[in-house]
């Protein structure tokens, strides 16, 4: 009898609802960036249970000053390499997180047509299953709204929030009574839109928690205390990678200098050792070949 071949089972990808289920079992919930599929496979390998596409990568990995310059193309060419690299590392040992891309400054606020379009391009060209974007205006959870009656899972982000950042700079958000209660409203409009979970950064630690007692959705924060449902981090920040870290992320290890130092020494080990002077033998009149 031919033996049959059984295909080796998968645990299902993590899906935007489990981060509310691991909320509700008082589960923590990491989120980690990936840029390609190198970051995505180390991300994925270290146990991230939602890996960010965020476009932070335009000043990661791109070299701009701002994250307004990268183009919804560049976020799906990368997102598509996170994406194999992630799934490279994920098989019957270990769940494959759940993707999400950060939808770029202008692909999303020119109306809620423009908005799906984008959103869609994401869901159907890349394995993402989810998008964020920022801000709550009353546009944006129009925008939102639309989504998610299409069927498209969006993590919302208020506080800091890097795309307006000609209109409020890197500054701490929420740090006086008005300000505080538009976040909160925000908050509430993004939970009533549909929004699977929600990404506080860079306001007070008491804000995050008022927030976490009056909403049911995952709260995910950085630089918003350690009273949220979760974390994300951008991962060359915590590798130490990059040179200004906010001072709320600070790095877990000296990467930079780490690689430096390595790849110096290993630069010198390739120097060929000096060469013994020789004598020029009477018949040779070239001349000496020029020091390297
Ligand atoms: O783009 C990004 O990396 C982000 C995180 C900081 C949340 O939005």
């Amino acid at each position: 009898m031919l033996a049959m071949q059984i295909p080796a089972l998968r645990p299902v990808p993590l899906r935007p609802a489990d981060l509310a289920k691991r909320r509700q079992a008082g589960l923590p919930i990491t989120v980690l960036t990936a840029w390609d599929a190198l970051s995505g496979a180390v991300v994925a390998e270290a146990g991230a249970d939602a890996v960010l596409v965020g476009d932070s990568l335009a000043m990661v990995v791109l070299g701009h000053s701002t994250t307004l310059p990268v183009t919804l193309d560049e976020m799906l060419h990368h997102t598509r390499a996170v994406g194999r690299g992630v799934a490279a590392v994920c098989g019957p040992q270990r769940q494959q997180p759940l993707l999400i891309t950060d939808l770029p400054f202008l692909s999303y606020q020119c109306g809620p047509d423009q908005a799906v379009a984008a959103a869609g391009r994401v869901l159907k060209e890349t394995p993402a299953v989810a998008v964020k974007l920022e801000g709550a205006e009353p546009e944006t959870l129009l925008v939102i709204d639309r989504m998610v009656r299409c069927g498209i899972p969006v993590m919302g982000h208020i506080g800091l929030t890097p795309q307006s950042v000609h209109h409020l700079g890197y500054r701490r958000q929420g740090t006086d009574p008005a300000s505080q209660e538009r976040l909160c409203r925000e908050a509430h409009g993004l939970a009533r839109a549909g929004c699977f979970a929600l990404v506080l950064e860079h306001v007070p630690e008491a804000l995050a928690e008022r927030l976490r007692t009056e909403l049911s959705l995952p709260l995910i924060g950085i630089g918003a205390g350690s009273g949220c449902d979760g974390q994300v981090r951008v991962t060359a920040d915590l590798l130490g990678l990059t040179t200004q870290p906010p001072p709320f992320s600070p790095p877990l290890l000296p990467g930079r200098q780490l690689a430096v130092e390595a790849l110096r020494r290993w630069i010198a080990e390739q120097h060929p050792p000096t060469m013994p002077a020789t004598t020029a033998a009477p018949h040779c009149s070239a001349p000496a070949p020029p020091d390297r």
